[in-house]
């Protein structure tokens, strides 16, 4: 079952999405040479928890920290730690928020000073192929619609697409039905409805879609030690389209 929202919740749901959205321009304004991920990590906490909301991912399946802070080569989760951005970098960044029970989640990938031709294109195109999926985004419409366009438009970039991680629902848990993958079938899937939340997050990479494990159980990073991106919103399902929730237009 794939939960709908109702008003009160979607409300709440919002407001969960403004919070993420201010502590991705928080960090932002935060991200530069010679600061580490601990540092914006600790930011992101007490900004989170002084709007009287929880970050989701502080414990989630024993997760250490309430960001997930990804550099170059690595794809998501990667641990906040005592590891200083430098110039040239580009740092993924990874925030979920619960407020009043109900959950945000969004992601953006960010240079760090000045950066290669080549990472300015993997953000420029992760970050589009979002918004080419969320086009398809609207009550009626099937689920593989958003997957398919997110796809084409990442390979018609020459980027690699991630498969091994997902987007998904999003609500009273982070993780809710349906998955979202960022490759698939125009046409097929489940059909949207009005009401539902979904969290969706390409991850392309400038090289190999191949991805693996680090040690520390977390880290996640390519196989080729390229770069990759991730851009992720939180959007609700409405009538005619959808209303991202993670974004400034929730926030103006
Ligand atoms: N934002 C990630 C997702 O969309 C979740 C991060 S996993 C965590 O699935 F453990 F860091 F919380
Ligand atoms: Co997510």
């Amino acid at each position: 079952m794939i939960s709908i929202k109702n008003e009160q919740e979607i409300k709440l749901m919002k407001e969960a999405g403004r919070i993420n959205y201010l502590t991705h321009q928080l960090l932002k304004k935060n991200i530069r040479p010679g600061i580490t991920t601990k540092e914006l990590d600790q930011i992101a906490y007490d900004f989170i928890t002084s709007q009287g909301c929880t970050p989701s991912f502080l414990n989630y399946e024993g997760y250490p920290a309430s960001i997930c802070t990804s550099i170059n080569d690595e794809v998501v989760h990667g641990i906040p730690s005592n590891r200083k951005l430098v110039n040239g970098d580009i740092i993924s960044i990874d925030i979920g928020v619960i407020y009043k029970g109900y959950h945000s989640d969004s992601a953006a990938t960010y240079p760090v000073g000045t950066v290669t031709k080549e990472k300015e294109y993997l953000m420029e195109h992760t970050k589009q192929a979002l918004y080419e999926g969320l086009k398809e985004v609207k009550d009626g419409a099937k689920l593989g619609n958003v997957s398919s366009k997110i796809e084409e438009y990442a390979h018609r970039h020459k980027l690699g697409v991630v498969e091994e991680l997902v987007g998904h629902g999003v609500g009273k848990h982070l993780h809710e039905k349906p998955d979202i993958p960022n490759y698939g079938k125009y046409n097929t899937g489940i059909v949207l409805k009005e009401g539902m939340t979904l969290a969706i997050e390409p991850m392309l990479n400038l090289g190999t879609k191949r991805i693996y494990l680090l040690d520390d159980d977390w880290t996640i990073i390519t196989q080729d030690g390229k770069p990759s991106a991730h851009f992720e919103h939180t959007v609700l399902v409405t009538k005619e389209g959808y209303i991202i929730l993670t974004g400034e237009e929730s926030n103006g």
